[in-house]
């Protein structure tokens, strides 16, 4: 399989002056960031800070709500998101999301995997199956998922351990080629032993793919991203590399928070 083209030196990500409102509440304030391509950035702050609406907002998933309103921009890899031109589909080509639970077609784990490529290909629908196997394998592989399915590629995804869900999860992104993975607290619903086990897979899978994920675990923050924001009341705070963002913490308020002061 192909790997996902690479441009360095165009961030990822590029959201300027965004104002998000849900109704007459607005949940982010002046957003202006950006995430670099080919690294785990993380985002991180208390409770009800905005952080799962940024992440909806940079795929459009949030527009599913008719009462949000928007204004300012994101860039996803050099192209508006919100441009009248730029297509919902072609959106989500690009960008793949997981969410806190696992949430698997209620399809096999073959199935599963090979949906997202079926809508988005219309060549894969024509696709002879060995052709189509290898995908589910080098996708299955990629997260580490392959010798623990191999035998049993046609058994309801949903029999899965909640572990191996999340796995394939993150794996029926990866054959349509996304060149930005969202993650939304990924593992939160795991065990400590799976969280670390997929922790493991999201790191394995930086430089390949550009990540931004939501967690609450500092602990997660700090050894699976190389940049990590800040946010707090709909505002980014801080953006820093990781590694000083804990160290040496430029705000207060970033300090209070890794400190665990609140939320
Ligand atoms: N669908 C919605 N309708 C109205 N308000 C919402 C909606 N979703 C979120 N909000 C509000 O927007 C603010 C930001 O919420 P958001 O879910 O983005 O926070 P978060 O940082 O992801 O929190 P958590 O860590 O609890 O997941 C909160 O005040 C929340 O109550
Ligand atoms: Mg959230």
């Amino acid at each position: 399989m192909a790997k996902p083209t690479r441009d360095r030196n165009q961030p990822a990500v590029a959201v300027k002056g965004l104002n998000l409102w849900y109704g007459n509440f607005q949940a982010l304030y002046d957003v202006n960031l950006e995430v670099p391509a080919g690294k785990i950035t993380s985002l991180i702050g208390p409770s009800g800070c905005g952080k799962s609406t940024l992440l909806r907002a940079c795929n459009r998933i949030i527009q599913r709500l008719s009462y949000v309103r928007i204004q300012g921009s994101i860039e996803v890899f050099g192209k508006d998101v919100y441009a009248p031109s730029n297509e919902v589909v072609q959106v989500r080509k690009q960008i793949g999301m997981v969410f806190q639970r696992p949430n698997p077609l209620p399809l096999s784990i073959r199935d599963n995997i090979l949906f997202g490529l079926r809508l988005h290909d219309s060549d894969a629908r024509k696709a002879p199956r060995t052709e189509l196997d290898q995908v589910v394998q080098s996708s299955l592989e990629q997260v580490l998922l392959w010798d623990e399915v191999k035998d049993r590629l046609d058994a309801p995804a949903k029999v899965l351990s909640l572990e191996a869900q999340q796995k394939l999860c993150i794996a029926r992104l990866l054959p349509v080629k996304p060149r930005l993975l969202l993650m939304d607290e990924p593992c939160s619903a795991l065990d400590p032993k799976a969280t670390a086990a997929v922790e493991e897979l999201i790191w394995e899978l930086r430089g390949e793919y550009t990540i931004l994920i939501v967690t609450h675990n500092m602990a997660q923050a700090r050894r699976a991203s190389e940049e990590c924001v800040f946010m707090l009341l709909g505002k980014v705070i801080e953006h820093s590399a990781t590694d000083e963002m804990f160290v040496t913490p430029k705000s207060e308020k970033t300090a209070d928070y890794i400190e665990g002061r609140y939320g």
